[in-house]
């Protein structure tokens, strides 16, 4: 079998990565001293006893509650910085990184704030970390479909550097089918789409997400395993679905690691990609999803390889860009 270093040291490609995420206990408390935020526990080893999750909701109330300790457009770097610097100790080679800047315009930081912050350490991702980077706008869809309008017209306005969009947040009870000007708009632009669909929600929303949104990629999109003709459509158009196994199991959207659908997925020729969603939260990097995926289902190298060469080809990159990576 393969060895941890081994697994580490395997090209990597990131696609389902939130940056807010990424943001480590160690570095909430550092961010509240530096802003003099109060926080509501008492130490790190009271914050650390909050991690632990019953569904999807349970812990997007922790992972908003956290970001109030992100104010100014250094803490969005520092944020970035410690990403990139973990991703790259990863084996990561690309990573397309979402950001959610609803959750920080509600509590008064400015647009400008968090995506000058975070993307003016991406651009510095290849000379200072060795690996390619590209910045996704996420919106909120358990928030009102005008306020993402309105924000990507703000973003379009002001030519920030984003390379798509994408959807996130509470997902059941908020289709795929509100975006539709939102996502029609970002497309008149030229920029990529992708969408979290079938992680809580039902397959509908899947289906929603590809015709109503025309989305290149389906984010997490396991439960698109219920309904057959949406198996083979995925199949057929090679549509890739950015799993995330170690949130799936946090997130209870699987009991555990050793019964997640990946292998079947895999058998029934799905284009799935392994990502880490929000490592912070969710016990590990892109390094120690692979490395679970050796341990639970004895994968080899060639399996590992296999995975990092459809997320190659899922990634928005050039031809020239892929190239070096495959
Ligand atoms: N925001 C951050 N992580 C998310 C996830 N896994 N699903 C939906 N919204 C999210
Ligand atoms: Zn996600």
């Amino acid at each position: 079998p393969l060895t941890p270093a081994q697994v580490l040291a395997l090209p990597k490609v990131e696609l389902h990565l939130h940056i807010e995420g990424t943001l480590e206990p160690e570095l909430i408390l550092r961010l509240a001293e530096r802003n003099g935020i109060r926080l509501p526990w008492a130490d790190l080893a009271d914050l650390q006893k909050q991690y632990e999750f019953t569904d999807l909701q349970s812990f997007l109330t922790l992972y908003y509650a956290n970001m109030a300790v992100l104010q100014t457009p250094a803490d969005f770097a520092d944020l970035t910085r410690a990403y990139l610097a973990r991703a790259k100790a990863a084996g990561v080679r690309h990573a397309e990184v979402f950001l959610d800047p609803q959750a920080h315009t509600v509590r008064g930081v400015s647009l400008a704030t968090c995506i000058n912050g975070v993307a003016e350490v991406l651009e510095q991702s290849e000379a200072e970390f060795g690996l390619t980077s590209a910045l996704i706008v996420t919106f909120l869809r358990d928030r009102p479909a005008a306020e993402a309008l309105a924000m990507l017209e703000e973003l379009i306005e002001m030519e920030a550097p984003i390379e798509g969009i994408g959807l996130d947040s509470a997902e059941v009870g908020h289709p795929p089918a509100d975006f539709v000007a939102v996502y029609d708009l970002a497309r008149a632009h030229g920029l990529e789409c992708v969408a979290h669909a079938g992680e809580e929600g039902p397959p509908e929303y899947v289906w929603q997400a590809l015709e109503l949104l025309q989305v290149s990629r389906i984010d997490h999109g396991i439960r698109s395993l219920e309904d057959e003709n949406l198996v083979n459509h995925l199949v057929e158009r090679q549509i890739a679905l950015t799993v995330c196994p170690f949130s799936n199991v946090r997130l209870r959207v699987v009991d555990t690691l050793d019964v997640h659908p990946l292998p079947e997925m895999l058998a029934r020729g799905l284009a799935v990609t392994v990502n880490s969603d929000d490592p912070a939260y969710f016990g590990g990097y892109l390094d120690d999803n692979f490395q679970a995926l050796v341990t639970t289902f004895g994968f080899t190298a060639a399996d590992l390889a296999a995975l990092s060469r459809t997320a190659v080809h899922a990634a928005f990159l050039t031809e020239d860009q892929r190239e070096p990576l495959l």
